[in-house]
């Protein structure tokens, strides 16, 4: 634990990672963890390109309930404690997998999405549409492109598409000059997205990594796991408890 202090306040370029687990205190459920929704539902079914097209109602109906309970919730301490560290050390690029945007709503600046946002819909047959997701917009499903009449689909990078090129390219040069990257509630599972945190490790970095669980990272000398969830953690490593006290 001091060993990660230090390393925090020794860093120059210090970068952050983060997957789902980031969310779970604030009542986001993760995908491959304890109370994991790949446990229950079918990530190729549900999250992916072939399946929205395959049954757009039933992967509406799920979409709709994403962006439902997405809607009521808040950035947990340890946002906020990622918001006074980005203050503090002037750059603090935040690299997310997730889609929920807490890290946006928690006052967070130069913030990459890997896999895009819940925020707005566009249309599934590239014809230009977009428009911010509202429950007025799923009120009726699926929701239908008023230019085209294809259906709309979620900003969200769903399995079998590609990221946006631009956004992971960027990732991977962050991860390349980094000198620490904190690596927060993700099983580093799901590619090109984990690559990154092994590119910061290949180039010399070192990682913080906080997660209750084992993930795929190696073990090494440069990498201090902290067992521990991120909103419990992350105010004492980054020095905001201390402020707040
Ligand atoms: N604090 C820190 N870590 C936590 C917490 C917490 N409070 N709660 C759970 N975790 C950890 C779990 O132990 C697990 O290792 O968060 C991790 C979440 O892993 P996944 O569910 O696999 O989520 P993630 O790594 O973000 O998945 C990557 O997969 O399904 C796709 O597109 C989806 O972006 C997602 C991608």
């Amino acid at each position: 634990m001091q060993r990660a202090i230090e390393l925090i306040q020794e860093s120059h370029r210090p970068v952050v990672f983060t997957g789902a687990g980031m969310s779970s205190e604030s009542g986001m459920r993760t995908f491959r963890g304890d109370d994991g929704l790949w446990r229950e539902y079918s990530p190729e079914k549900l999250s992916s390109l072939q399946g929205l097209l395959a049954d757009p109602g039933v992967v509406w109906e799920w979409y709709r309930m994403r962006f439902m309970k997405t809607a009521g919730i808040v950035p947990h301490i340890g946002y906020e404690a990622l918001t006074w560290l980005q203050k503090k050390k002037k750059a603090l690029p935040v690299i997310t997998q997730n889609v929920d945007g807490l890290h946006l709503e928690a006052g967070q600046t130069d913030v990459l999405e890997l896999h895009g946002s819940m925020r707005s819909v566009s249309c599934v047959k590239k014809c230009g549409y977009r428009t911010p997701l509202t429950d007025r917009l799923v009120e009726t499903l699926p929701p239908v492109c008023p230019d085209c009449g294809a259906i709309l689909k979620p900003d969200i990078v769903l399995f079998g598409e590609p990221l946006d090129h631009d956004t992971i390219s960027r990732a991977y040069l962050l991860a390349e000059e980094c000198d620490l990257m904190l690596v927060i509630g993700t099983s580093v599972q799901v590619w090109p997205a984990a690559g990154i945190p092994f590119t910061a490790l290949e180039s010399g970095a070192r990682i913080i990594e906080i997660n209750p669980a084992r993930t795929e990272l190696p073990r090494s000398e440069r990498v201090v796991s902290i067992r521990r969830k991120a909103g419990e953690i992350l105010p004492l490593l980054t020095g905001l408890s201390r402020e707040i006290q």
